[in-house]
């Protein structure tokens, strides 16, 4: 099973959303096998999002990240990474189609709910700046054999 990281972000905190969002992933057959809440240092929030230094809302997008506590998880299943993006939908809400996270919750062009990673490379870098290894948990799902057929497997 390929593993990616969101992180619920201080809006949806503030907004009590974080059941609805974390709803959706289990929903759609996501496991979750990390999950904890924290505030985001700058130290931290400048490392997340380095690949953004220097573009015009990577100041902003470091205040709004460390701007109140956010909810960092990491999730488990076959092809998670692009699950979990088309499931969060566009960067922003009034451009994200309604049935999408950001679609149903966001109206924001700056405050975008959640993270999650893009790339397998990304997500492995992530993941080990939020958990350590033996945070990562490794268990089954008794629905698992009918979330997943055979085929989906492979
Ligand atoms: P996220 O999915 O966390 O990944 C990078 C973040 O940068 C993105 O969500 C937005 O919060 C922010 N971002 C990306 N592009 C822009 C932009 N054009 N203007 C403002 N913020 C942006």
């Amino acid at each position: 099973m390929e593993r990616t990281l969101m992180v619920l972000k201080p809006d949806a905190v503030q907004r009590r959303l974080i059941g609805r969002m974390i709803d959706r992933l289990e929903r759609k057959g996501l496991k979750i096998v990390a999950l904890r809440m924290l505030r985001m240092d700058e130290s931290l929030a400048r490392n997340m999002y380095a690949e953004h230094e220097g573009r015009d809302f990577y100041e902003p997008l470091v205040a709004f990240v460390t701007a109140g506590p956010v909810v960092a998880m990491v999730a488990a299943g076959y092809d998670a990474i692009a699950m979990v993006r088309s499931l969060i939908g566009p960067t922003f809400g009034p451009d994200a189609p309604a049935g999408t996270i950001r679609g149903d919750f966001g109206a924001s062009r700056r405050y975008n709910l959640i993270h999650a990673s893009d790339s397998p490379a990304s997500a492995e870098r992530e993941i080990a700046l939020l958990f350590r290894e033996n945070e990562l948990l490794d268990y089954d799902l008794l629905d698992d054999p009918w979330v997943y057929a055979a085929v989906d497997r492979e």
